[in-house]
């Protein structure tokens, strides 16, 4: 049978060991990091019902389900976030928990997505969130995280970048434009998708969609490229409503400049989130040479956990994943060599030393080492190679002489070098 009778579905990997190893890597990274933030572990179902994500997530992520009816009539979608799952799992145990909730997951994720680079139908998403505090601490430890764990994979500032802004902030900026509060949300999608649709269909939707006449589309094109909060203040600071957002960005940056993030951050009002539960901070991770879609999305959500059924309270934010940051790391030369390796190679050199052999292997395994030998009767060259193809770190040579004298030879596979082992060692 033709083996592309059964090929992979589109989008989909497979993880052979010397992919899986590059996928260990970045999670055992992400593990590590959050628990220095003192995040605990949890996970979640990979189906829910469907009806967790419809009106809360957004429309975009509602068309991308991968979802079907079970055989007991329940409507199902494989997940493509995770955020609603930790609102629902929250939901039915928060109220007795301690405040702020810090809780980190790994979860495979699924997508019906458009093929492009750095999208698949299915990726793993590191998701860290703070449930319970509504402050801006809250908000600037959750970039600190995500910028961490890029860090902890060799990533620095000359790579990768934050862009961060604020809902609020942004909301304010809009009615100041003239954009009126039936229209803020339409005005949203607009500049959301700003960066990628060309000046004249951007300018005929602000029209249509938001109802900007072309002065006011200027405005906000000007408010669009203003980057430093102080520019921003110097010209839009002076209204009433946007003055104290302005006030809580500055902390916001602060913050972060205060771990020492600072270079790492950059306000740019173009960042919306394509998802419709963000309230507040809101920001995405970016390569520097604006090659690869966004490493990284998150946020300020307070009220999804009310809004699937739970106690209200305030949360924040994000979720990373493995796919365009695979990309970078490649890209940066920042890929781990695979290489195979295991302890211990034995090799007994005729049939008669194979049950002192397996003796040996099993004391070996249960003080915690690596051990493997051939599992069929060969010759000592064959089975040299075989150690050497395994990344043996040391070979134990099995002789009937060496037995009989009461040890085995252990031979180092990096210099060559032999030594005796007594048996008793071993017993
Ligand atoms: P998101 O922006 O939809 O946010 O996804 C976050 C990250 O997941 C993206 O920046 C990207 O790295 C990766 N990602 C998303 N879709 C795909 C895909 N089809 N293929 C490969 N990678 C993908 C969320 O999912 C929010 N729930 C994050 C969050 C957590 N907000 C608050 N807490």
């Amino acid at each position: 049978m033709a083996t592309s009778e059964f090929a992979r579905l589109p989008g989909f990997r497979d993880f052979p060991p010397e992919d899986f190893a590059l996928r260990s890597h970045v999670q055992e990274s992400w593990r590590r990091v959050s628990r220095r933030y003192g995040f605990l572990e949890y996970d979640g179902p990979p189906l829910e019902p469907l009806e967790l994500y419809v009106e809360k997530s957004g429309e975009e992520i509602v068309g991308q389900l991968y979802n079907f009816v079970d055989k007991g009539d329940r409507a199902i979608a494989m997940r493509p976030e995770m955020t609603p799952s930790l609102a629902r799992i929250l939901g039915d145990r928060s109220r007795g928990m301690s405040k702020p909730i810090r809780w980190f997951s790994m979860p495979q994720l699924f997508r019906y997505e458009r093929q492009q680079r750095g999208r698949l139908r299915e990726h793993f998403q590191w998701n860290v969130d703070i449930v319970g505090e509504d402050g801006v601490a809250a908000d600037a430890e959750v970039l600190a995280v995500a910028i961490d764990g890029l860090r902890e994979l060799g990533l620095s500032a000359a790579d990768f970048a934050a862009r961060v802004s604020d809902r609020r902030l942004l909301s304010a900026l809009l009615r100041v434009v003239g954009v009126t509060e039936d229209r803020l949300p339409a005005a949203f999608a607009v500049i959301d998708k700003i960066e990628r649709l060309p000046g004249e269909k951007a300018a005929e939707l602000l029209r249509s969609e938001a109802r900007l006449d072309p002065e006011q589309i200027a405005t906000l094109h000007d408010m669009l490229d203003t980057r430093g909060l102080d520019d921003l203040a110097a010209r839009f600071g002076d209204h009433a409503e946007v003055a104290p957002e302005l006030q809580r960005m500055r902390e916001y940056v602060e913050t972060l400049e205060a771990m020492g993030l600072g270079p790492y951050v950059t306000v740019d009002l173009r960042i919306v989130r394509g998802l419709a539960y963000y309230t507040g901070i809101v920001f995405e991770l970016f390569d520097r040479k604006g090659e690869l879609r966004a490493i990284c999305g998150g946020g300020r959500y307070d009220r999804l956990l009310e809004l699937v059924g739970g106690e209200p309270l305030p949360a924040v934010g994000f979720g990373m994943g493995d796919v365009v940051l695979g990309e970078l790391l490649a890209d940066r030369g920042l890929v781990p060599q695979y290489e195979r390796s295991v302890d211990y190679f034995i090799v007994p050199v005729t049939p008669e030393q194979r049950p002192e052999a397996l003796r040996i292997a099993h004391v070996l395994r249960d003080r915690g080492h690596g051990v493997v030998y051939a599992l069929r009767d060969q010759a000592v060259g064959r089975q040299m190679k075989a150690a050497a193809k395994e990344g043996a770190q040391t070979v134990l040579l099995l002789g009937p002489d060496d037995v009989a004298r009461g040890c085995v030879v252990a031979r180092d596979m990096s210099t060559g070098e032999e030594r005796d082992i007594p048996l008793s060692e071993l017993a």
